[in-house]
């Protein structure tokens, strides 16, 4: 269990395995579940059976699997979906699947009847370390990535490990992406301990579930620690950013079709870690490729890279805001990165 604390907006995160079997336990009133249509088709019946037992009025509204949905249209159908079951302000919008369910499930929450409860129950590795926690909610426009959302911060989370067994391999390399990033930005001791039980963590089962649980509550902690400390990112969170502007670059410059978003971090973070001419750099790559994550590109535009780059909104005089990092687990914000220097490394980097 990690407590997030915010005050009045605080809650807890369960990690329990079998907690799907449990939740009703952590719900008090009527239930909208929002899901994808993978995600239903795997364990919604399980949900709704058990929030049937307990005497949990629900609706389901799901949306198709992917990025497109995190849109304006899906966000109308979210909440089209939770006034068409006449769910009120107190009732709860679970969002149960990924990123993209926990980001659109959230600002619908955030908006429908000016703010419904809200509860999260991720269902990929990215989302149970990453997404679910620190509530950023939102949704993406023609004109990019996340640009429209809230600060909604769930009522809890709630993760069953369990449910990653299901998770297709490659989904689950892309949100250990995103433990071994948090490791790097300031837990060296963590990273260590992910180079010596990464294997036990991708095997899950009955071997690997304590490592898994391990690596998964490590990770929350540290990202609750940085949301407590900074939860509107007005500084500090913005180091979980780590391998994250090289990374939306390649995944704009791709149209979201080549990489998932786990993979173009992976990559990112060793381009952080190479530009910063950190040592650490050749055993950081080393432990992505160990992981099965993509660590270099190639056949992608040099100026099409640098256009995605300079619109990202970490931007001021011409100078490129950047997180580096000398070593493992020293992560720092540079905001005086010149952009030639990143075209110079990015020209290098091509094809390594
Ligand atoms: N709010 C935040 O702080 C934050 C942080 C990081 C990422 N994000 C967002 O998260 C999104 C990516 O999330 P994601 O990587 O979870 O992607 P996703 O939600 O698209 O899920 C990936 C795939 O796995 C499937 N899936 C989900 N759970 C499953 C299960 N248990 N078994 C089998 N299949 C399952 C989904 O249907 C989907 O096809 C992006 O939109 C990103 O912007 C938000
Ligand atoms: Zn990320």
């Amino acid at each position: 269990m990690v407590n997030v604390k915010l005050g009045t907006r605080s809650y807890k995160v369960t990690i329990d395995p079998g907690l799907m079997d449990k939740v009703a336990s952590h719900l008090t009133s009527r239930v909208g579940i929002v899901t994808d249509e993978n995600v239903n088709a795997q364990h919604g019946d399980r949900l709704r059976a058990n929030l049937d037992k307990a005497g949990i009025a629900h609706a389901t509204i799901i949306v198709p699997p992917g990025e497109k949905s995190k849109s304006f249209a899906g966000l109308e159908h979210v909440v089209d979906g939770l006034l068409g079951a006449k769910l009120e302000r107190k009732d709860t919008v679970l969002a149960f699947g990924g990123g993209v369910v926990g980001d659109l499930a959230g600002f619908a929450a955030s908006i429908t009847r000016r703010g419904m409860n809200f509860v999260q129950m991720p269902t990929t590795l990215l989302a149970q370390v990453d997404s679910s926690v620190g509530g950023k909610t939102g949704i993406n426009t023609k004109r990019g990535k996340n640009l429209v959302g809230a600060f909604m911060q769930p009522k809890a989370v709630l993760i069953d490990p369990l449910l990653l067994e299901t998770l297709p391999l490659r989904e689950f390399a892309a949100g250990y992406a995103e433990i071994a990033k948090i490791a790097l930005i300031n837990d060296a001791g963590f990273f260590h301990w992910l180079e010596d039980n990464y294997k036990a963590v991708f095997a899950g089962g009955s071997n690997g579930l304590a490592a898994r649980i391990h690596a998964i509550t490590t990770a929350v902690q540290a990202k609750a620690d940085i949301v407590e400390r900074d939860e509107l990112e007005l500084g500090e969170r913005a180091l979980l950013n780590l391998g994250h502007t090289f990374g939306h670059a390649f995944e704009t410059v791709t149209n979201y079709s080549h990489y998932v978003h786990g993979e173009a971090v992976s990559i990112g973070t060793v381009c952080a870690f190479r530009f910063s001419k950190s040592p650490d750099a050749a055993r950081v790559e080393a432990h992505f490729k160990a992981a099965g994550l993509p660590t270099t590109f190639k056949d992608h535009d040099i100026e099409d890279l640098m256009q995605a780059i300079a619109q990202d909104k970490k931007v001021s005089d011409g100078k490129l805001t950047f997180i580096l990092a000398q070593k493992i687990g020293e992560a720092y914000i540079s905001k005086n990165v010149e952009s030639h220097a990143i075209r110079a490394f990015l020209t290098t980097e091509s094809g390594r």
